[in-house]
């Protein structure tokens, strides 16, 4: 898996900036402006919250949603690679879109997650009320086919879970507003014999852009394209 990228954006800056980004991160601040940073305690008191919803809904997942493991993945991804900008295709009821908002807390980020289903996306706004994660989270009701290509860029993490037929057109609409650095994931890629997702595979594998990687995670599989060149 790669996970040696720079945090996003930091390899565009000058040193002295980088320098005082990488420390502002580690000693759990993002970048000025950053509009989710909090304090140690306020953090605390989140991750504690985050993790006793998580443990009380373990097991009541029902909605096609990640299994937990998956959903760590997503979170030590983000987290790892200090992902801030990140879109979310497919929340169902919400549980990878809370993995990844738990994750986003910490880098200083925000989730951008769409969802076509009211019945799904009004679920979901409740669980993310319930994990005290709301304002990590942006999250649309419609057709990603059409919300997507009008996302303005630029974006450092992608998460897609949804339509595998749309699959390849998701990555080819977003490719060009992935940062350097940043990477495009996908739920599902072990299916075998999926057209959506073959051609997806194919295109992401023979892209020089791109190293790709897959997680077998929980065993459905998670692929993660993560861009190596402008
Ligand atoms: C596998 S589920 C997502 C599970 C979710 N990531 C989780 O872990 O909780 C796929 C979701 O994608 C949604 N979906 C499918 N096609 C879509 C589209 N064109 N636009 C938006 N959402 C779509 C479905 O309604 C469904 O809720």
């Amino acid at each position: 898996m790669s996970r040696g990228f720079l945090p996003s954006g930091i390899g565009r800056m000058p040193l002295h900036w980088a320098a005082a980004v990488l420390i502002g991160v580690a000693i759990g601040y993002g970048p000025a402006g950053g509009a989710h940073a909090q304090q140690p305690h306020a953090r605390g008191d989140l991750d504690a919250r985050v993790a006793r919803f998580l443990d009380n809904a373990r097991g009541s997942w029902a909605d096609m949603n990640v299994p937990a493991r998956d959903g760590q993945i997503l979170h030590d991804l983000v987290v790892q690679g200090n992902f801030r900008r990140i879109l979310e295709i497919g929340t169902s009821t919400g549980h990878s879109t809370i993995w990844l908002a738990w994750a986003a807390a910490k880098t200083g980020g925000r989730v951008t997650t769409i969802e076509i289903d009211a019945k799904r996306y009004r679920t979901a706004l409740a669980n993310f009320s319930t994990a005290g994660l709301s304002a990590y989270v942006d999250a649309r009701l419609g057709d990603a086919h059409r919300l997507v290509p009008a996302l303005s860029g630029p974006v450092d993490f992608v998460f897609c879970d949804a339509d595998k037929e749309w699959l390849w057109q998701y990555f080819r609409d977003l490719e060009p507003k992935i940062v350097p650095g940043g990477c495009f994931a996908a739920h599902n890629v072990l299916w075998q014999g999926d057209p959506g997702v073959e051609r997806f595979l194919e295109y992401v594998r023979q892209n020089p852009k791109f190293r790709t990687t897959i997680e077998r995670g929980s065993g459905e599989g998670l692929s993660v394209s993560c861009r190596i060149s402008p």
